[in-house]
């Protein structure tokens, strides 16, 4: 009897132990030697290939970014778990990097090791490179996503990430190419919010009109100076008394769902046909910002100020980019730019052609708005509207370039502030359908 369990226990020996030395064969991805639980490895990425590429944790859906690699061999070294899985893309955009041979993305899994520096290695080869085929998945989940509806809900965000599921459910394969994709025409985005003379007619009616006074209008600047203006030139006007603490709690509320503050991005380059293009942590803007979008916009304050804002310039909120709120800590600033671009914008949405910039409290000191050309500052004052066009009233196809403007430094307090952008045609579909350059 006693021999017999000691022949068992052996036997049980034998067998745990081969299950801890189980390995796989080089190679197979799918397979993961048995980790031992909470091992700590240190994983280290080297990138041979001739693109930036970014490294993602693949959580079995869209993967959460963990670090960018420069080309010409950089490598990056980061704590991992066996069995963790990887994919490598091009960076600040989604599209993956393949294997030219195959065309199948580069998926790198942790595994168990004897190294006794408890560290793996895996290599993006030289021959890595955006794949020819351009209608793909980009993601496993891609298929389930087109099956709920999702191609039709988010077609822009689908389009270039699950090309191939939606080209299958809703023969939208079409589309991946952004001058196919983004026409003003396909996207009922044809009727300018401003004729020529439509500038003047408005702020004419906040400086007259008894209904605005309850919110307490000033001119700033206006042509010939006209009501009481303190300066000549284009128009900027203020609105003391625009928002309550209620529409300003919500601000600060909303400001926090989603991901929050993030430190202020500029756009790249476009990369390719889909029209994406890189997010690039700003050099002249050294504020964060947080995109107002679903629950936030949700907020009945929030409501309250976007509908106070169409109801004051008669252009639907189809036209408007989604309220950016803004924090500066002290130093912080956002040096010399305009709203729109220069010349003629013939993107979708066209130029932004209005600005409506929202103090959301009382900076101690620092922080005004100052029009650099026109040399006005405006301070900020909690529940201050500053609104300024970006074009010209007797053309507003046209930037207005003296309307050049910075985010003075704040030196004292922090500021918070948020802002509409408006444009001249609709920019919902525009956005909607991935037409304004941002995925990632
Ligand atoms: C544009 O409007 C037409 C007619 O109302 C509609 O069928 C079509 O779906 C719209 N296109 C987009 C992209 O919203
Ligand atoms: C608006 O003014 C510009 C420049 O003066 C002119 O070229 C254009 O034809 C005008 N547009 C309309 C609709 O009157």
């Amino acid at each position: 009897m006693r021999s017999a369990i000691a022949y068992l226990l052996l036997w049980l020996c034998i067998f745990l132990t081969k299950a801890q030395e189980e390995t796989c064969t080089p190679g197979d991805d799918t397979c993961i030697a048995s980790p031992k639980p909470n091992r700590k490895l240190k994983a280290t990425f080297q990138n041979l290939s001739p693109y930036r590429a970014d490294v993602h944790f693949d959580d079995g859906r869209f993967g959460n970014y963990v670090a960018t690699l420069e080309t010409n061999g950089e490598k990056v070294t980061i704590d991992s778990f066996a069995g963790h899985r990887f994919f490598i893309t091009r960076h600040g955009v989604r599209e993956g990097l393949v294997d030219p041979s195959t065309d199948e993305q580069y998926f790198f899994t942790v595994k168990e090791t004897n190294n006794v520096d408890d560290a793996v290695e895996f290599t993006l080869p030289s021959t890595a490179a955006p794949s020819k085929t351009k209608c793909k998945d980009r993601y496993p989940v891609c298929v389930n996503e087109a099956e709920r509806g999702e191609c039709t809900r988010n077609p822009g965000w689908m389009i270039v990430n699950c090309c191939k599921s939606c080209d299958e459910k809703e023969g939208y394969g079409k589309y991946l190419d952004s001058k196919v994709r983004c026409t003003r025409e396909r996207l009922n985005a044809t009727i300018p919010a401003w004729e020529n003379g439509s500038l003047d007619a408005l702020f004419t009616k906040w400086a007259t009109e008894d209904k605005y006074k309850p919110y307490e209008p000033r001119v700033i600047s206006s042509p010939n100076k006209v009501y009481n203006a303190q300066h000549e030139g284009p128009w900027i006007m203020v609105f003391d008394n625009f928002l309550d603490d209620y529409e300003i709690n919500d601000l600060m509320k909303g400001a926090n769902f989603g991901d929050g503050f993030q430190r202020s991005t500029d756009q790249g380059s476009v990369i390719a046909g889909s029209g994406e293009k890189e997010k690039k942590i700003s050099t002249h803007r050294t504020s964060s910002n947080a995109w107002c979008r679903r629950e936030c916009e949700e907020l009945d304050g929030v409501k309250r100020v976007s509908d106070r804002i169409e109801d004051f310039t008669g252009i639907s909120q189809n036209n408007y980019e989604s309220l950016q709120i803004l924090k500066y800590n002290v130093g912080e600033y956002y040096k010399t730019h305009h709203d729109s671009s220069g010349g003629k914008d013939n993107s979708v949405s066209g130029h932004r052609i209005l600005t409506f910039f929202l103090y959301l409290n009382n900076v101690l000191e620092g922080g005004e708005t100052r029009f650099t050309n026109l040399d006005i500052s405006v301070e900020p004052k909690r529940g201050r509207a500053l609104v300024w066009p970006s074009v010209l009233n007797e053309d507003p196809t046209m930037s207005d370039l003296r309307m050049y403007h910075e985010a003075r430094p704040v030196t004292k307090g922090i500021k918070f502030a948020a802002n509409h952008w408006i444009h001249q045609y609709d920019s919902k579909n525009e956005n909607l359908w991935g037409c304004s350059g941002s995925f990632a």
